[in-house]
């Protein structure tokens, strides 16, 4: 099941531009990550080292998911080197404002027994609050100071992304929004585009079990020799995006990250995108 992207991972060029994203700050992901949400204890640390062996790169965790210790577990135990793994975590929204950001940082990084975070992202923009501007600088001096090699937001809007830039002058590299079948988030891929802002894509399984039973996903999966979560997938990724899809369940999990042997025609790409569940 992992042939192909592991292939890929080591190919040629075109292969490797579909599997890595370059980042706009020089770095990269892998265009496949591991959700964790749910992910806890024990159980979650062995699904993530068990996902880490079998050829995922990126681990999508969270302070509010109280699972950071997990995901640091789950990076030791495996038997993959540090430095090729993405660990993501997430400031949360009762830590807005330079300080407690600074704070909440240490915490997390304390819970991951990891010297420097791969990827930090503000969880919720909390409008309501008005602090966001205040973490983000908070975020920008600990990139400088080498604990975080790219910061990014989450749920953000093009009028709070475009506050960052204007009052900081740094933009995100990454926003992470619900994006699936039925979400599509065009206006906003347009945005990140345009800024060269990745669009991580969460939930991108969400209305699994309706998208399962549908006869033109069931079509379209059966005439590419995949699955219908594959065509799920496959469909996301080719709007540009990274996908962080979840699975308790390791063969769902390697089901989920073999998606690089197959590319869905432009008809099919607007067959998937106007189904609604
Ligand atoms: N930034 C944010 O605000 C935010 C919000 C939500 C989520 N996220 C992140 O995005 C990640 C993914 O989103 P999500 O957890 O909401 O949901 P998701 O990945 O869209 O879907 C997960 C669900 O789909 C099932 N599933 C996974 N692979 C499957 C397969 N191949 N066949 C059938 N069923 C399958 C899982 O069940 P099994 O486990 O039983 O396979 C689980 O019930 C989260 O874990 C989290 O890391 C971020």
């Amino acid at each position: 099941m992992l042939g192909s992207y592991a292939a890929a991972m080591s190919d040629d060029a075109t292969s490797q531009h579909e599997t890595i994203v370059h980042l706009a700050d020089g770095g990269t992901l892998p265009r496949v990550g591991l959700g964790t949400w749910s992910l806890t204890g024990e159980a979650g640390a062995a699904a993530m080292a068990s996902a880490l062996d079998s050829g995922y790169r990126l681990l999508d965790s969270a302070q509010g998911y109280g699972n950071e210790d997990a995901t640091g577990e789950a990076v030791r135990r495996s038997g993959v080197p540090r430095d090729q793994v993405v660990v993501t975590t997430k400031l949360p929204n009762g830590s807005h404002g330079f300080e407690p950001t600074k704070a909440s940082f240490d915490e997390s990084v304390r819970a991951l027994g990891v010297d420097v975070v791969d990827l930090y992202l503000i969880h919720w923009p909390e409008p309501e609050q008005d602090r966001y501007v205040d973490s983000w600088r908070a975020m920008i001096e600990l990139q400088q100071a080498g604990r975080i090699r790219s910061i990014g937001v989450s749920n953000f809007s093009v009028e709070q992304i475009e506050r960052l830039e204007c009052e900081t002058g740094v933009l995100p590299v990454v926003n992470q929004v619900e994006l699936r079948i039925g979400l599509d988030q065009a206006e906003l891929r347009a945005f990140h585009r345009e800024r060269r802002i990745v669009t991580e894509s969460y939930s991108p399984l969400k209305h699994g079990s309706a998208l399962a039973a549908d006869p033109a996903l069931t079509r379209i999966a059966e005439a590419h020799g995949v699955a219908w979560n594959q065509v799920v997938l496959r469909w996301n990724l080719q709007l540009d995006t990274v996908v962080i899809p979840r699975s308790k369940d390791e063969a769902r999990r390697a089901s989920n990250l073999d998606l690089f042997g197959f590319t869905l025609g432009e008809d099919e790409m607007a067959e998937v995108g106007a189904l609604r569940v």
